[in-house]
């Protein structure tokens, strides 16, 4: 199965939602909307690329973008409608995607859940897009202000009960079917206001539950709801980490990324760091990033006598690359010897700098094991952890 390819559309003029600063750049919380947007794709595990198509005077600007999300493949120029926008996304959609996610970039709530849902509906059956009930009857109006007419909200056909509903984005499709109905559409009958509506004549479309929360930016009375959804929303996560190594003679000791003074140090590939290795593990365990094994295999060469602050700060890098932000570590040593009490601030101070943050959300603690087992035969030493992340 290929890759997948988020098209952001971010080349609209704002006309409705007015003011010199353009929607998509309104800061909530100190970061622009579309900030805010790309992090939903580049955070989400099942995107490979981002094609972002921008507005012409925003170019200058977008190579930021490039620099701060890595899955951008490219940034290209939009039309004068969304649907010439979509057009020029596709062409730089790289080869290797099967599989495209169309995207209002005015769209910033959309939660990692709905991506999810409408890249697994579109994988399995080609195209798909997420629709909410309409709970509001919806009316023609006159320039007068005069009702016209009625949208009846269902209707009879084939037999059938159909249903109105209202579409949202990311819509998803197979990238062949997405290209082919562009290629066949006859824009001259009337532009198309979503992708669906340039595939329906050649695919069937199917519908799964939109977001409530998936809010499009459209007017300036919708920036403060929006800005709800987005300080409000995130999501708390909980990982475990267990290491053990045994001691050796003629070893240094290295605990919590400093060397600690004492007869024997542990066995290892590495410097043999209990502390970091648990750490590690406790981090990549909340982000759901497997182990630090698979991550640094102990059969690569280059991780012989590694020195395991470099690995937990590599670790680190792509646990934050998916948006992930420390909320705490806490750590539990289990050593008969040597004391390693004395030496917990240093550990703690030094843990901290790898990791960017402060050290009072790195907590250690030493036991002994009360003489029982390895641990207290002095045989070596165990380190559990457990880490929090929050995105
Ligand atoms: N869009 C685009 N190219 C266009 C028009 C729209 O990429 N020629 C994008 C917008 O940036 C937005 C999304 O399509 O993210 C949905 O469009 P809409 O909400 O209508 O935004 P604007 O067109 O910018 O706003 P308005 O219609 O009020 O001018
Ligand atoms: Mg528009």
């Amino acid at each position: 199965m290929g890759g997948t390819c988020a098209l952001v559309l971010a080349a609209g003029k704002g006309e409705r939602f007015g003011g010199a600063t353009g929607k998509l750049w309104q800061p909530v919380g100190g970061i622009p909307v579309l900030v805010w947007t790309l992090r939903a794709f580049q955070t989400h595990p099942e995107i490979d690329h981002i094609v972002l198509v921008g507005q012409e005077t925003d170019l200058p600007r977008l190579p930021q973008m490039v620099r701060e999300f890595s899955k951008i493949a490219s940034v290209v120029q939009g039309g004068r409608e969304r649907w010439e926008s979509v057009r020029f996304g596709l062409e730089a959609v790289p080869p290797q995607d099967d599989w495209v996610l169309v995207h209002d970039a005015a769209r910033a709530a959309v939660s990692a859940q709905l991506i999810s849902r409408v890249l697994h509906a579109a994988r399995e059956t080609g195209a798909a897009l997420p629709a909410l009930s309409l709970p509001d009857t919806v009316k023609w109006v006159d320039p007068e202000n005069i009702v016209r007419e009625t949208i009846p909200r269902e209707r009879r056909a084939n037999g059938e009960t159909w249903r109105m509903m209202a579409v949202q984005t990311p819509q998803g499709f197979a990238a062949n079917v997405l290209r082919r109905a562009y290629e066949q559409y006859d824009f001259s009958k009337g532009t198309p206001t979503d992708d669906a509506m340039v595939v329906e004549a050649l695919h069937p479309v199917t519908v799964v539950p939109g977001d409530p929360q998936n809010i499009k930016l459209t007017y300036p009375e919708d920036l403060a709801r929006l800005e709800a959804i987005l300080l409000a929303a995130g999501e708390t996560r909980t990982g475990f980490g267990y290491d053990v190594h045994p001691f050796a003679e003629r070893r240094r000791l290295v605990l919590g990324g400093i060397e600690i003074p004492a007869p024997r140090g542990l066995a290892g590939h590495s410097d043999a760091d209990a502390v970091l290795h648990a750490i590690t593990d406790a981090l990549l365990g909340a982000a759901g990033m497997d182990d630090i094994g698979t991550l640094f295999p102990d059969t690569d060469p280059a991780y012989r006598h590694a020195d395991s602050a470099e690995l937990l700060r590599q670790a680190w890098a792509q646990v934050r690359e998916r948006g992930w932000n420390l909320v705490n570590v806490d750590v539990t040593v289990l050593a008969e010897t040597p004391r390693l009490r004395p030496h917990v601030p240093a550990m703690r101070q030094r843990i901290a700098s790898v990791l960017q943050t402060e050290p009072d959300r790195v907590n250690i603690k030493a036991t002994t094991n009360e003489r029982m087992g390895f641990i207290g035969r002095e045989e070596g030493i165990a380190c559990v952890a457990v880490a929090t992340l929050r995105r």
